[in-house]
């Protein structure tokens, strides 16, 4: 049996992905085992952080997979220490199967999820409403809303409350601001402990994580076919693993703080 969470926002970028793996490390460096869930079969950005892992991408199994047929006789990807990983599809562009009772597709899915040896399953999902979010939050223990420090993160937060209300208590759907400067931090703390939903304590910007994530890519947008990259040295997964985890003793100690507290507010 395990506890699950899914990271929900209204406006893209917020920054779930990236809460969504640092919960993780920080759950499997107090011996959980943990599943991360890629939900979102648009930005896809955790199948982006784990891609060097994702060798022999038919092997794994996939959350498309469990949509359309048999998919117990797959592998599930270990990725770290007690963290395994389940990419939305490996095959881009996806979307669900429009036929068929996806939700029921999905709790069977739950059902046998039960059956191994996770002590939490985390879902990373798609900005803004999508069917996936709808079916993840009528079975998820728990929700984390992601938002930035701005009116927009605010309003579109609004909306996708307003198409999932029925599933979002608040007894069990918080909210936490990611990415926050420290002038944000000083008007965080002036504002209502509740809004939509209870508000954790904010995750600050990190300089660290930033440029984990950047790479070398240059686009020629005219033409698809020309599209030069300039290999990182080396793979997204391992750069934020060492600048986040391991290697940046500066990251680490001005970012681990807020992680530790989220994940002592989610899972006491
Ligand atoms: N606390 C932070 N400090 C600095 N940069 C951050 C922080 N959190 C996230 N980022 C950066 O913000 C960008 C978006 O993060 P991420 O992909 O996790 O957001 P997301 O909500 O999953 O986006 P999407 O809606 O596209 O799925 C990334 O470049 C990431 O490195
Ligand atoms: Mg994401």
């Amino acid at each position: 049996m395990f506890n699950s969470l899914a990271l929900l926002s209204g406006k893209g970028g917020s920054g779930k992905s990236t809460l969504a793996v640092l919960i993780a490390e920080k759950l499997a460096c107090n011996g959980k085992k943990v599943l991360l869930v890629d939900c979102d079969f648009g930005t896809h950005g955790m199948t982006y952080f784990f891609e060097e892992k994702l060798v022999d991408k038919d092997k794994y199994l996939s959350l498309i997979d469990i949509f359309g047929g048999e998919y117990k006789s797959k592998e599930i990807l270990n990725v770290s220490e007690n963290i395994d990983f389940m990419p939305s599809s490996v095959h881009f562009p996806v979307s669900l199967p429009i036929e068929g009772n996806n939700k029921c597709k999905f709790e069977e899915f739950l059902n046998w999820l039960k059956t191994l040896k996770y002590d939490i399953v985390i879902f990373d999902l798609q900005a803004g409403y999508s069917e996936i979010a709808n079916i993840i939050t009528s079975f998820s223990d728990k929700n984390l809303m992601v938002l930035e420090f701005d009116a927009v993160s605010a309003s579109a937060l609004r909306v996708l409350y307003s198409q999932l209300q029925k599933q979002l208590k608040k007894e069990n759907t918080f909210q936490v601001y990611n990415k926050v400067s420290q002038v944000e931090h000083s008007l965080v703390l002036q504002m209502p402990k509740e809004i939509l939903f209870r508000n954790l304590k904010p995750i600050l910007f990190s300089w660290g994580i930033r440029q984990a994530a950047m790479l070398n890519i240059v686009f020629d947008m005219g033409n698809g076919e020309n599209v030069k990259l300039r290999e990182p040295k080396q793979g997204l997964f391992t750069k934020i693993k060492n600048r986040i985890f391991f290697k940046n003793e500066e990251t680490v100690t001005d970012f681990s703080g807020g992680i530790n507290e989220l994940v002592g507010s989610l899972f006491p």
